[in-house]
């Protein structure tokens, strides 16, 4: 069993399904509202333990009804949560969502996520230790990605940064990562590229290894040499939210058995997961993800 440890947020989804998406100025009547639970890393770290990984998070949650409700959840699915800080007089994240015409608007709040120190992450080196990968994203302060990618470095672990959401980053930093996972519009702001700049010459200037998600074309990855094509699954698409997160969580999993096997699976997981609606909804386990392969 693949040990993951993930560094990251936690949020509640506040989600609506509209017929469109609002403009400005504007109010339209929705069809649905739905609090689900979510954040890029708390989703990760469940799609993860439902692949059948033993996962730990290295997190923060507020003190607000909210928090609760997440801790539960994220226990129930078996995510270990020694390291997930409860802060005082603190919210948690939320994420505000529009789900439309097929896809969606987020507004991410972060709270609680905001006090992910660099303190707190060495304070969980010995579980980073016990690590057979590491995924951090970057819905926390950006000194503790930084933290996250060097400890990993110092401990000789592989850390997956999943650039989301975009931000340009140092170099130096991103040398540490074992593999970028952008999608192709992350990729471009990472590397402070225009967006016009086509993927493949992207993949090829980036400072580490790159594996790139491309939806419902599937993934490109390169580990030197030329990029490589892994075409999507046909699925019929509810909701994409959590998808990338999905992917990045299976990829972990799944890296010990080489990475074109690790990304063929990372892009079925990912595709049974936009079957259902909400981040973690269509994450699929171990079980339903060999079914479909
Ligand atoms: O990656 C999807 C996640 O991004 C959502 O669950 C939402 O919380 C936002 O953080
Ligand atoms: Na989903």
């Amino acid at each position: 069993m693949a040990r993951v440890v993930v560094v990251g947020s936690i949020n509640m989804d506040l989600v609506t399904l509209a017929p469109r998406f609002a403009g400005p100025g504007e109010t339209i009547l929705g069809e649905r509202f739905l609090t689900v639970h979510g954040g890029k890393g708390a989703n990760q770290a469940v799609a993860a333990a439902r692949l059948g990984a033993d996962v730990a998070l290295v997190g923060a949650l507020g003190d607000d009804a909210f928090s609760t409700q997440l801790y539960e959840g994220l226990a129930r699915e078996g995510v270990a949560l020694e390291h997930v800080s409860r802060i005082a007089d603190c919210g948690s994240g939320t994420a505000s969502i529009t789900v439309a015409e097929g896809e969606n608007h987020i507004i991410v709040v972060p709270a609680a996520n905001a006090r992910v120190t660099p303190t707190q992450i060495e304070r969980a080196q010995a579980t980073l230790a016990s690590a057979d990968a590491i995924l951090v994203q970057m819905e926390i302060p950006l000194e503790s990605v930084e933290a996250t990618l060097r400890l990993g470095q110092r401990l000789g672990k592989p850390v997956i940064l999943n650039p989301a959401p975009a931000q340009k980053l140092p170099v130096e930093w991103l040398k540490l990562a074992r593999y970028l996972t952008p999608n192709q519009h992350e990729l471009a702001i990472l590397l402070g590229a225009g967006d016009d700049e086509d993927f493949r010459s992207l993949m090829q200037r980036a400072p580490a290894p790159v594996v790139l998600t491309r939806g419902g074309d599937g993934a490109w990855y390169r580990d030197g040499g030329e990029p490589v094509h892994q075409p999507g699954f046909k699925v019929d698409v509810v909701d994409t939210t959590g998808a990338g997160d999905t992917f990045n969580a299976a990829l972990a999993v799944f890296l010990q058995e080489g990475l074109p096997t690790a990304v063929r699976k990372a892009c079925a997981a990912a595709a049974l997961s936009v079957t259902r609606l909400g981040a973690q909804g269509g994450m699929p386990t171990r079980a339903e993800l060999d079914a479909f392969l």
